[in-house]
């Protein structure tokens, strides 16, 4: 890790007013503490041509595998990988060994990120025990130390249990983050909505946070949608990059492997919808790393689970701000300010007085993405070899300079 005292980012664009406006940003220890004109009075500077300068990515979801799967990833390659992203803030999945479904368990990662960690991590506790589904996760023993649970990699069918996790969730202010997914139906497009329309009526009656994680399908929506138009802000959810911009069709082998799985064509353009429309107020990568032999079995054998920290901005600013359909305010709110206020974590802007978290992705210039500059320990990601603006040149977390490209 490099690190200066102060650093001088200089002739990038920021966004102001829902456009582009050249201004240069001044970091000293870990705050901005100018945006302008900025003259280059002997700092450390940072070239942002043809760049755009916005506060750090925010990842709701990410599978980070340490402790217990470290043949896929760790707490520091995984980081590396996000700050590689323009993530300075991602939360973790607790598919995990030890599960985090009490303070002890927990603690395990906490001592590892606060060691290994090269961005801001917010671990998830778990919201049954072992992730099992049967009784509660010790939720009482570790809310403090954490801003959400969920049980993501399977789906909570004890609607019992669940409801006595809301009402802890409701108690604690924690938000509830659901991997929707009924057992019987599993990964059919029914999987997703007919768990969605249950715990929404559970959300309603308890009226925790209760956010859906990696919609996938119109039904979903619809029913989110519905919610929100009866008054329920309550309830959020979340789109992932892979489901926004593949479908079914163009599966090629285990690395477009996923679950949700990629859906139809109309179920792709229901999540673009839900993305424009606002319905689903944020993206998240739902970055999951296999090793190279869990994702070249027989595709049937194939774990689920794709990469995605290093090539979420790119996709999104290339698909949909390059594109005109996403604003540049909205790019904004959907990567960054969103997920923060939702998950109650701590707001970072381009401005005066904040914390130096910043990301500086050049929209100017392409790049093609190789398997070779990979950062994550998995290679497991479908969008190897294609081209897009939006790549991280900086990303400064605490106002370090901890990946350059
Ligand atoms: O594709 C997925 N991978 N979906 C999940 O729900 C879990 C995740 C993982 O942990 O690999």
């Amino acid at each position: 890790m490099v690190s200066y005292k102060v650093i001088l980012i200089k002739n990038g664009y920021v966004i102001e007013n829902n456009s582009l406006v050249l201004k240069d940003v001044l970091v000293e220890d870990d705050k901005i503490v100018e945006v302008g004109v900025i003259e280059d009075k002997g700092y450390e500077v940072l070239d942002a041509k043809g760049c755009l300068v916005m506060p750090g990515a925010v990842d709701v979801h990410v599978h980070l595998r340490e402790p217990g799967f470290t043949k896929k990833e760790t707490i520091k390659t995984g980081t590396m990988s996000a700050a590689k992203g323009g993530f300075t803030t991602i939360m973790t999945m607790p598919n995990l060994n030890p599960v985090p479904d009490n303070l002890e368990a927990l603690k395990v990662q906490l001592d590892i990120i606060k060691r290994d960690a090269v961005v801001n991590v917010y671990p998830y506790g778990a919201v049954t025990v072992n992730q099992e589904d049967k009784e509660k996760a010790d939720i009482e023993g570790f809310y403090k130390y954490v801003k959400a649970i969920s049980d993501d990699g399977r789906g909570v069918n004890n609607l019992e249990v669940l409801k006595e996790a809301m009402l802890l969730a409701k108690k604690h202010d924690l938000v509830i983050a659901s991997h929707a997914e009924d057992n019987y139906w599993k990964y059919a497009p029914e999987g997703e909505f007919i768990a969605v329309r249950r715990e929404i009526e559970l959300a309603k009656e308890v009226g925790c946070k209760y956010h859906f994680c990696h919609m996938s399908t119109a039904e979903s929506f619809e029913a989110i949608r519905k919610a929100h138009e009866d008054g329920y802000t309550n309830i959020t959810c979340e789109v992932a990059p892979h489901h926004l911009v593949l479908n079914e069709e163009m599966i090629k082998d285990g690395n477009w492997k996923m679950n949700p799985p990629l859906r139809s064509e109309k179920n792709r353009l229901a999540t673009v919808e839900a993305l424009l429309d606002g319905t689903a107020i944020m993206v998240a990568s739902d970055h999951a790393p296999h090793t190279v032999e869990e994702k070249s079995r027989e595709y049937s054998k194939c774990l689920n689970g794709i990469i995605g920290l290093e090539t979420s901005l790119p996709i999104i600013y290339t698909s949909f701000v390059k594109t005109g359909m996403l604003s540049l305010d909205r790019f904004l709110e959907v990567m960054v300010y969103n997920p923060a206020k939702v998950f109650n974590l701590p707001m970072r802007k381009i401005m005066k007085g904040s914390i130096a978290d910043i990301a500086v992705i050049d929209i100017e210039n392409p790049h093609t993405y190789t398997k070779d500059e990979i950062l994550s320990k998995g290679v497991n990601s479908p969008f190897i070899g294609n081209t897009y603006y939006g790549f991280t040149r900086y990303t400064l977390v605490n106002g370090k300079l901890v990946y350059k490209g």
